[in-house]
């Protein structure tokens, strides 16, 4: 009788896959074929089980966050996610139930607080970007870290209600409908978010800009004295407070000022996609979610920062690279492989230098650019890895 000796296999990664809807499917796809090359060239095991998510989930469950997509999520170290929302559904559901509150409550339910967006403009995309290039100076790389369970999006109370107006004084008053969205944090939760911050600029080039509307909100001025009072705790790291208008003008200006940037849910919302499109593209800007370690490993929820795209969906021509990278994120924060997740970013790079550009940062009339689909993108960048 012979025997084999096998090395021990080091126990499978347990990865749950939320495609979604419009283009979440089919950058999936080719995030899922990258880190089936990851696998093998790392003898890593990968277990990766899809669950359904979004309008995919109320069409097969009758709900955007089937209870057994919650928990397959729960039961996994990380959630690798595509995209949700597909606006022209919307009247089909009452808005409590649409895609975009089950995300939320995804979050929420994973105790997701610390959003991380790497926005790092490649040398090779700088012709993609809509900055001169004497603005992008030696390169844009800013890490966006943005408040992800409290502020705006979460607070009660939220509600729209009749309530009597008079047009001016003396006229007769009149029903109105009036919208409620409430705006509130604790100091804990500015805490433990600053923490993040200070640590990522603390293994970086040590500057924090917090962003706030300090001059107006109350939230913002608990926000920044609690953030200075944290910043303390944090002598090497450079503290800059900066009012959310002048940080939207700062970013297009001199992006290269920055190297992360603070900000609760609603500020960084807005600030992340401007970010995106200073270095080429929306579809180029992944997105990291994190809780607190459970068991060693830091549960979280990867994938591009970008939406569904509905108006591109299904034609074969999005680009993968942010939920590719988002899939290198993953195996860094949740499953600490950093050296396969620099191989993945590398790989990026080489495809990028190698000309392969989807449609949204190919340069019309570039004579070395070759304009390629999701899938030939997922196919170079897989080629790559291996
Ligand atoms: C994002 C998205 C989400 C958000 C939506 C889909 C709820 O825009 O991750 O940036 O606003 O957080
Ligand atoms: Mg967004």
């Amino acid at each position: 009788m012979s025997t084999t000796t096998s090395t021990p296999q080091a126990p499978a990664l347990k990865i749950a896959a939320l495609a979604g809807d419009g283009i979440g499917p089919e950058i999936m796809r080719e995030a899922i074929k990258v880190l089936r090359a990851v696998e093998k060239r790392f003898a890593l095991t990968l277990e990766i089980t899809e669950a359904p998510i979004g309008w995919a989930a109320i069409d097969k469950e009758g709900m955007a966050l089937p209870d057994r997509t919650l928990a397959l999520c729960k039961e996994s170290g990380a959630v690798l996610f595509g995209a949700v929302g597909l606006y022209y559904r919307d009247p089909e559901v009452v808005k409590e139930k649409r895609p975009e509150r089950a995300l939320l409550r995804l979050r929420k339910q994973l105790g997701l607080f610390a959003n991380l967006r790497p926005v790092r403009l490649y040398p090779e995309l700088a012709d993609a970007s809509p900055l001169r290039p004497e603005r992008q100076g030696d390169g844009i790389d800013l890490l966006m870290v943005r408040e992800s369970m409290g502020g705006l999006y979460y607070a009660y109370p939220k509600k729209t209600e009749p309530v009597m107006e008079a047009k001016e004084a003396g006229a007769p008053a009149q029903e109105v409908l009036r919208a409620v969205d409430t705006m509130a944090l604790t100091s804990s939760e500015i805490e433990r978010i600053a923490h993040v911050a200070f640590r990522a600029a603390w293994l970086r080039r040590k500057k924090v800009t917090s962003v706030d509307k300090a001059n107006i909100l109350e939230t913002s001025i608990l926000w920044r004295k609690v953030v200075t009072e944290i910043s303390h705790q944090y002598p090497q790291v450079i503290l800059e407070n900066m009012l959310v208008d002048t940080a939207a003008m700062q970013l297009v200006l001199r992006p290269t000022q920055f190297d992360v940037v603070l900000s609760d849910i609603t500020f960084g919302e807005i600030l992340s996609d401007e970010a995106a499109a200073l270095v080429g593209s929306l579809g180029m800007l992944p997105s990291a979610t994190l809780g607190y370690p459970r068991e060693g490993q830091t549960c979280g929820l990867f994938g591009p920062a970008g939406g569904s795209a509905p108006d591109i969906a299904g034609k074969n021509v999005a680009n993968p690279i942010a939920e590719i990278i988002a899939a290198a994120l993953m195996l860094r924060y949740s499953f600490g492989f950093d050296d396969v997740a620099k191989a993945i970013e590398t790989a990026v790079g080489t495809v990028l230098s190698a000309g392969f550009r989807t449609a949204d940062i190919f340069t019309p009339g570039a004579t070395k650019l070759r304009k390629v689909s999701t899938s030939e993108m997922g196919d170079a960048i897989a080629e790559a890895m291996s």
